[in-house]
């Protein structure tokens, strides 16, 4: 094991092996939203996680070379659509999988809630924020979003994205005394 001084020194892994090790992290299916101008752009991602609650902010990391990247930097807004089970086509069209010209707003029902961002109708939770700081982190930046405005629907199960498969959210367990207070 390195001494605390050499740390830095180590090489990291290759991003092989990262990638197969980060594929064993499931998160739920989220499509992130902006409105520029009167046009709307929009990419799957998983990689959104809650910061905190005071204030109300998350983030989530995207990649600067897609088309949405540069769209809500210069919107200066954003929203996080959390996926419901029955949402999963709207996961693959956002994910570009129907084609590159094809418009990925038509699938879904789409609504807007305080910044005009695109809202999905039915989502399980939606989360209207307004960009705060860009965190530049080589190929993604780490967008952090102040929410101003939610939505959920309770009692639907999230879509889920793990070792390389969309699944589905099927065994509820008790949670032990306690665990709650996390939330
Ligand atoms: C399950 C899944 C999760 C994804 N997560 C992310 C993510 O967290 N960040 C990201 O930048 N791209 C992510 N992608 C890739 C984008 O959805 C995809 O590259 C999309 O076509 C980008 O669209 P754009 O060019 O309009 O930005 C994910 C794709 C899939 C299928």
């Amino acid at each position: 094991m390195a001494m605390s001084q050499d740390l830095k020194s180590l090489p990291p892994v290759t991003a092989a092996e990262y990638v197969s090790a980060i594929a064993q992290h499931v998160s739920s299916v989220c499509v992130i939203t902006t409105e520029l101008d009167g046009e709307r752009f929009g990419l799957t991602a998983t990689a959104v996680s809650s910061v905190c609650a005071e204030p109300p902010r998350l983030l989530v990391c995207v990649n600067k070379s897609g088309l949405t990247h540069d769209k809500i930097v210069r919107a200066g807004k954003f929203c996080v659509n959390v996926l419901t089970e029955a949402q999963d086509t709207v996961a693959m069209v956002f994910a570009g999988m129907g084609g590159k010209d094809v418009d990925r707003f038509a699938t879904g029902d789409w609504m807007t809630l305080e910044t005009g961002a695109p809202a999905l109708q039915g989502a399980a939770a939606v989360f209207d924020c307004v960009l705060g700081e860009v965190c530049a982190q080589s190929t993604h930046s780490v967008l952090f979003g102040d929410v101003v405005a939610t939505a959920h629907v309770s009692g639907r199960d999230t879509l889920l994205y793990g070792a390389r498969r969309f699944r589905q959210l099927r065994k509820v367990f008790s949670a032990p005394d306690g665990i709650n207070e996390y939330l």
